[in-house]
């Protein structure tokens, strides 16, 4: 198994791809802190992993608040007896061009997409240092590097996310590895809110033809926490049917 006795907190494990990575992770052997704000999800999520066999538990979390981040780092040591994956995994998209998005929409999307990414960072990286094996693991996006109408704030959050990502990896080296992963179109209640039509066009540039599943960005963040992945860090890995390379 590859995350044997590791200790893994996912932010976003409620849903999607978030759900599908703390499911693998705790079938490598890691103990999981599902960590949203929605509580039957991420029950629901826990309840799965129980019932593999392997071991998880809910902090109800709002990732842009500062005292919930606390307490999802704090369960996580007292209950598990240390920390040695953060996955920041959870987002907020507010829709707009840069003409239009609300300043509301903007600071929100902002909150939830990139400043929780530092602030969990920041809380978790003192346990992190203690571990052996310290990975923080960031959900970022192929929009990190290529550009979209429509979402300004997410693809700005997103670009930050990538940024941040390098900067961390420099500054906690050799002891933490930072990593992103840039997920292209994934199959989750997320794209299903997104507009049929702009699927389509997304889906008309990717040389695999589909879009992706959730399980296939979990294999990859399986990996990269991994010790399979030693030499990894202060990239960002891109799993998106080749949508980036036309
Ligand atoms: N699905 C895609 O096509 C795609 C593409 C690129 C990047 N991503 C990224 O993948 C990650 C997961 O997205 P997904 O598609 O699985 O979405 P999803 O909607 O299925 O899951 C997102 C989860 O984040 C949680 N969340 C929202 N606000 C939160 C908050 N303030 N605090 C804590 N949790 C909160 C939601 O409750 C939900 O469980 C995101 O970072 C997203 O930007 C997804």
């Amino acid at each position: 198994m590859l995350l044997e006795g590791r200790v893994a907190i996912i932010t976003g494990a409620a849903s999607g791809i978030g759900r599908a990575t703390a499911r693998r992770f705790a079938r490598e052997g890691a103990a999981v802190v599902i960590a949203d704000i929605d509580r039957d999800g991420g029950n629901a999520c826990v309840s799965e992993i129980v019932d593999d066999g392997g071991r998880a538990i809910f902090v109800e979390t709002d990732v842009s608040r500062e005292s919930d981040l606390r307490n999802m780092v704090e369960t996580a040591i007292r209950t598990y007896g240390g920390l040695d994956i953060l996955h920041n995994n959870a987002f907020w998209l507010g829709v707009g061009s840069a003409r239009d998005v609300s300043e509301e929409a903007w600071q929100r999307t902002l909150a939830v997409t990139l400043t929780a990414v530092w602030q969990g960072s920041k809380l978790a990286i003192p346990h992190l240092l203690r571990s052996p094996a310290g990975v923080i693991l960031n959900t970022a996006s192929v929009h990190s590097i290529v550009g979209l109408t429509g979402s300004a704030a997410y693809q700005a959050a997103k670009g930050g996310v990538l940024s941040l990502t390098r900067a961390m990896s420099l500054e906690l080296a050799p002891k933490v590895r930072v990593i992103a992963i840039l997920p292209g179109a994934i199959e989750t209640p997320a794209t299903d809110r997104s507009p049929p039509d702009s699927h389509e066009e997304f889906l008309r540039k990717v040389p695999m033809r589909r879009i992706g599943q959730a399980n296939e960005i979990a294999s990859v963040a399986a990996f990269l926490a991994s010790d399979e992945a030693s030499y990894i860090t202060g990239t960002g890995i891109v799993v998106d049917g080749g949508y980036t390379t036309g």
